[in-house]
Formats: C-alpha cells, structure tokens, sequence
C-alpha cells in the first residue's frame, strides 16, 4: 500500500513537482511531422503547460506559450510567416527560440526604442525524430533524443497512432510492465465481447522483471510455452520512462497534465519476404483514434489498446494507491515506483537521472531486446505470417492496436504487404 503522500509524487507532473522535474529531463513525442502538411500551427498542453507548437514557412519548428505576452492573445490562432509565427491580434512575430523579431506598429512609429529587443515568448527546444515532434521543457543542456534501432528498420510499414486518455500517464505506464494483464483483458475479455466459444486462453505460470539500462524487462512463461521461448528469454520492455516496448512498436504515455494522458505509437510492420525490397514512401502517415463510440460514452473494447485505455481510466482519473491490494504478479510495478522514487530523489539532489542520452556515439542504432528478432532480420514468408497470432491479424483483420485507422493508411499498408 503506497501513502497519499506518494501515490502524489508518482502522479503529479506540473512544472513544481518532483514528478515534473524527472520528466523534464527527457524528450517527449508530441506531434506527428506529417500533420504540420495540413495545419502549421498547432495547440499543445504537455506536462500541465499550454504551449503552441508551429512548422513556419521555411519548415522549421517552434514551441512557444500559448499566449502572446503582448496582450495575452491566443498564439494557436497565431499564423507562421517565412521565420517564426506571428500573433494574429497586433502581429507582432517570435521565432523558434522565443525572440520577437517584429512589432509592425511599434516598429514604424519608435523604431529607436527597440522594445522588441526588450520581449521574448517563452520557448522550448524541438526536433524531429522517426517523423515524431519531439519537445523538451528541462534545464539546459537538453540530452539526445534516443536513436532506437528501430527506428532504422527497413523493408516495413510505419505508422503513428494517437489517442488522448482521460487519467493520469502513471497508471498507463505501470500497464507496460504488468505481462497478466495481456492474459485477461486482452484475451479472455476479447473473448467474452465477441461470445466467439472460444475458451479461456493459456494461463500464465511464471513472471519475470529485471532492471536494465534503458527501462525494465518482463518475462512470462504461459501454459504451453516454457523457458526457451522467447518471451521469457528475451521478453518486453517497459521502456524508461514513459513507454512500452514491444520489440514492434512504441506506445508513449505523454502526460498532458496530471488528469490526461498522449497515447503516442510508434508502430512498425515487417513486410512479407515476397514484397522486399520495400521502401515506405514520404513522411509516416499518422492518425487519431477515438477512445469511445461516436456520439456515445460507451468506451470503444474492440482493438488492444483501446481494452488498454478503458481499464487505465477505469482505475480512477488518478489511481488511488492507498486502498489497492497488491500480489506477486505486480513485482514489475513495485520495482518501477521504487525506480521512479529514486530517480525523482536523485533530481532533487541535482543528481543525473537514468537513462539520460548523452554521448552520441552511444546514442546510435541502439539495440533494445526484440523476441522476434529473428523475422526482422532475416524476413519472415507469408505463411509464417499467417502463422503468427499478431502478424496474422495485421494482414488479415486490420490494423489491432487501435479503431479508427483511415482508410488511405490502411490502403497504403495493403499495398505494402501485398494484399490485393
Ligand atoms: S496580443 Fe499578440 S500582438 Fe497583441
Ligand atoms: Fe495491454
């Protein structure tokens, strides 16, 4: 049982807070570059902090208060011009690191006062990785986005998925190191919606959790598999600090403040051996899931994450620590709020938290454990495909994880597979 006390340590991330502070120091995917094609300015609420993120005309991008510090306007309305986005309420023009760089009144009747040269737009850094947004709101000097290996993957299929949560982003990344869950909510209960006759699905009979540089792994053993299979050799990874790692895909739980959470994924799908070479072309297309039916509060139960959000908000907005009950299948969370308790110490006392990136060489095509490496380094045929649970539904029913997928994404993907 954890006290109040902490149970709002592990929880709250406002820029004040010890949980704030940690995840400061970190990188967050925010956006998806491709829809800055669509729309260049962009409102962002991250870490309870209401920011406009812009691509301007000459395709750079900025992250700046949402309020112009003229007279308070609202920059999402703002429009970006050649360098820098401009206020849409007196015009007056900030570039990427916050400086004012015009203000077309003041500009031509006192020019000598230079009073832009007196205003700045509080601004944080941003850069772009695997065609995600990234932003980060720590101190000075920001360390490198992680270069996952898989962001490198060739002959697949890429795509970003959001969805918006509402509770807080603690409890969906204890999700990422609870392996029993994925037994229940994903299998039985699919099972028991769709009344398909099919049973109860293996049990699991051994969990497993260790620490390692980037994150924690878990291992499982489930009825009709033992220890030489790849799930508890390798196993997945609740990825520091903020994600799961499924040795596919990505799934970051962005704290938007401490009431709602950014479901940003990152998904990757192996072509067939038959399609390769296979180069994806242009930006990775992205998209925007519902969390419930339209027009309904009815939760959306269909597809995995989808189970995964409805149980993350039915913990409470914010989870009430004090008054659960844990058993042995929670080891993995215990070790990450111990993790997280620690870490948030070590900021306090000015310490490095852990897996900060910051030597570049290191920062390069990094490995990270993937059960089934071998098909993504050697191909894997149709039929294998058609063998393997997950692989077979992303062919056959369409995209698992999520509804809502577009239909010109899906289109893209069959044709990238190869399905006619
Ligand atoms: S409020 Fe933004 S320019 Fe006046
Ligand atoms: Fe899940």
């Amino acid at each position: 049982m954890l006290s109040h006390a902490d149970n709002r340590k592990l929880t709250q991330v406002g820029a004040g807070t010890p949980m704030g502070a940690l995840l400061r120091r970190y990188w967050m995917p925010v956006a998806a570059v491709d829809a800055f094609d669509a729309e260049s300015v962009r409102p962002v609420r991250l870490m309870g902090e209401d920011l406009v993120l812009y691509r301007d005309r000459a395709g750079t991008f900025g992250l700046v208060d949402r309020h112009c510090p003229h007279r308070r306007a609202d920059m999402a309305h703002g429009f970006v011009e050649d360098c820098g986005l401009r206020c849409h309420y007196h015009g007056w023009l900030f570039d990427e690191t916050g400086r004012c760089l015009s203000q077309p009144y003041e500009d031509i009747a006192h020019p000598e006062a230079k009073f832009k040269d007196k205003i700045r737009i509080p601004s944080y850094p941003v850069e772009i990785k695997a065609d995600l947004v990234w932003a980060y709101l720590g101190p000075d000097p920001p360390p490198l986005i992680p270069d996952w290996e898989v962001f490198h993957w060739e002959n697949g299929f890429r795509q970003i998925v959001f969805a918006e949560v509402p509770c807080n982003w603690f409890q969906c990344q204890e999700n990422s190191i609870d392996p029993v869950h994925f037994e229940w909510l994903h299998l039985n209960w699919s099972e028991r919606l769709r009344e398909t006759g099919g049973g109860y699905s293996p049990r699991h009979l051994k969990l497993g959790f260790e620490e390692f540089a980037y994150g924690h792994v878990y291992r499982r053993v489930r009825e009709g598999t033992d220890e030489t299979h790849p799930l508890w050799r390798i196993g997945r990874v609740c990825l520091w600090p903020n994600a799961l790692f499924t040795g596919t895909h990505f799934e970051w739980r962005v704290p938007i403040d401490d009431e709602n959470t950014l479901s940003v994924t990152w998904s990757y799908a192996k072509v067939p051996k038959d399609r390769e070479p296979y180069v994806q072309q242009g930006t990775i297309p992205s998209w925007r899931g519902p969390v419930r039916e339209p027009g309904s509060e009815r939760w959306i139960t269909t597809h995995v994450m989808n189970q995964d959000f409805v149980a993350w908000a039915g913990q409470g907005t914010v989870a009430d620590r004090t008054a659960e009950q844990l058993a042995s299948s929670d080891e993995g969370v215990l070790m990450l709020r111990k993790r997280f308790l620690e870490e948030m110490d070590r900021v306090e006392r000015g310490g490095e938290p852990k897996a900060l990136m910051r030597d570049r060489e290191e920062n390069r095509r990094v490995r990270l454990p993937v059960a089934d490496r071998k098909a993504v380094e050697e191909g894997i045929s149709r039929e294998d495909m058609l063998r393997h649970p997950f692989m077979r539904s992303f062919l056959v029913d369409g995209y698992p994880f999520q509804q809502g997928q577009p239909s010109a994404v899906r289109r893209d993907y069959e044709q990238a597979m190869g399905i006619a």
